[in-house]
């Protein structure tokens, strides 16, 4: 079949230009992205998504890109300020600082604004939903929660015509690779950790992951798109993983669970009013529930809507090709004039919620006592436990931890008020029979 020749004299639409700030691992990715896809991107968008310019810390820096053909800018907040620019793309990181000023300017100077940063999100969304909103331009984030997943597409659209029940899942990878290779090899938390820094898999400072915050930062963006309430970071109450032993897992696994760490959020009706529960934490989850197959870096998010019922969207939460096709979809978007409030909801219509006191619900719980090997040790658990009012499913105590003189007491308890493991606990504060705090794990709901 012969090729037809373009017909130049119909008019073509205006490229959607953009500036990209940061040419890290995601910001490398969204350029070898758009070079490679261009043609059914330009298909798809209706026009074609160029770049203009550029900018990052180190101009000579090689990023495995041509970023030669792009004006650079050193000082990125001037992307915001070129007259040729429509979107600002920020890739560089960091809640506050340079990421924080330059998405201020973009939005204030009617730019739009791409960004995968969810620390910046998290703490500042509100406000920059405000300046999009006021500047009539749009504000996307897509690849700032699960990496390649479409999750906020998904609930902003997919999910749109229900009410949610609950958001819940696995929004960290670092902390999944750890869990789940703590799960496969036997291994301790902390020589898994340093495996995984030689691998790529954690950060040189893996604060950040290891203790919930970067999870906690992707619960409360869901949160607020998926029950249409203010962002409420500080609302996460957080646990991390650094507590988890390999015994621990092996006892999950012998009960029939797996250890993953799970940040969720619901909506709770109170006399008082509506109450947002976040939370992330270290969760046992059955080997039967979908989130207990999810392995390695992968990510994935549990949306519950009273209509379409449980969904599951799971994927490749970072890395350099995922993270760059979350972007490039905002960008068509944007491309498309699929614009839409950044939160869903227009900023002055969120509900302010106030964070729910979880104590009166009730779940089975995991605990873990370090404690002297010494008699009386396990009598004076069980009383705690009964003054408490927990009810003991299953105890067992196991042989020497890593001390000698130290033994594991782990026990499931019945469902119960979380307020009693609370109260129970309390009771063996400063017991000089236990080694060390014990470790509290919720077990998932099926
Ligand atoms: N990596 C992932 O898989 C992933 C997944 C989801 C979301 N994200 C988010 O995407 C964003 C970027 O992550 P990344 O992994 O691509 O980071 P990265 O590899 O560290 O890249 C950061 C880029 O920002 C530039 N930069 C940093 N500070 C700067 C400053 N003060 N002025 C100018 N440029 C500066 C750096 O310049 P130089 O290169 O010149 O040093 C670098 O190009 C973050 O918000 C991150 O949370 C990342």
């Amino acid at each position: 079949m012969e090729d037809r020749l373009p017909d130049t004299a119909a008019p073509q639409p205006k490229p959607l230009r953009i500036a990209i700030a940061g040419l890290g691992t995601v910001g490398a990715g969204v350029i070898r992205l758009l070079d490679t896809n261009a043609t059914l991107i330009a298909a798809r968008a209706g026009r074609a998504i160029e770049v203009v310019s550029v900018s990052a810390r180190d101009r000579s820096k090689d990023r495995g890109v041509d970023i030669g053909r792009f004006a650079w800018e050193d000082d990125m907040t001037a992307l915001a300020r070129r007259g040729d620019v429509d979107v600002v793309v920020e890739l560089v990181g960091g809640s506050d600082g340079p990421a924080l000023a330059l998405s201020r300017a973009a939005l204030t100077a009617g730019k739009g604004l791409v960004t995968a940063n969810k620390a910046m999100v998290a703490h500042h969304g509100l406000e920059l939903a405000q300046l999009a909103e006021a500047a009539g331009v749009p504000l996307k984030f897509e690849a700032a929660v699960g990496g390649g997943i479409p999750v906020i597409k998904g609930l902003r659209e997919g999910t749109s015509a229900n009410a949610l029940t609950k958001v819940y899942g696995i929004l960290n990878g670092t902390c999944n690779y750890i869990l789940s290779t703590m799960e496969r090899t036997g291994a301790d938390f902390a020589d898994v950790l340093a495996e995984a820094q030689r691998l790529g898999f954690a950060e040189a400072d893996p604060a950040f992951d290891i203790e919930g915050v970067d999870a906690a930062h992707k619960l409360a963006i869901l949160a607020a798109i998926g029950f249409g309430t203010r962002i409420d970071f500080a609302g996460v109450r957080v646990n991390g993983i650094t507590q988890v032993r390999a015994a621990d897992i092996a006892q999950a696994d012998a009960l029939g669970f797996v250890i993953r760490l799970i940040g969720e959020a619901d909506v709770e009706e109170t006399p008082a009013g509506p109450r947002l529960l976040q939370r992330v934490r270290p969760c046992l989850v059955a080997k039967g529930h979908p989130l207990s197959a999810v392995d390695g870096a992968t990510n994935a998010v549990v949306a519950e809507g009273n209509f379409s019922g449980r969904l599951l969207f799971q994927g490749a939460g970072a890395g350099d090709g995922p993270t760059a096709s979350a972007v490039a979809a905002d960008l068509i978007d944007i491309a498309r004039d699929e614009v839409g409030a950044p939160f869903s909801i227009p900023v002055a219509q969120l509900a302010a919620m106030p964070p729910a006191e979880p104590g009166h619900r009730t779940e089975r719980t995991y605990l873990r006592f370090m404690v002297k090997d010494r008699p009386g040790v396990l009598a004076e658990i069980t009383a705690a436990m009964r003054d408490g009012n927990v009810s003991i499913e299953s105890l067992i105590q196991q042989g020497r931890g890593h001390d000698a003189g130290e033994v594991m007491v782990a026990m499931v308890t019945h469902e119960g008020q979380e307020a009693n493991v609370t109260a129970a606990l309390a009771l063996l504060e400063g017991s000089d029979s236990l080694t060390g705090d014990p470790l509290v794990l919720p077990i998932l709901p099926l």
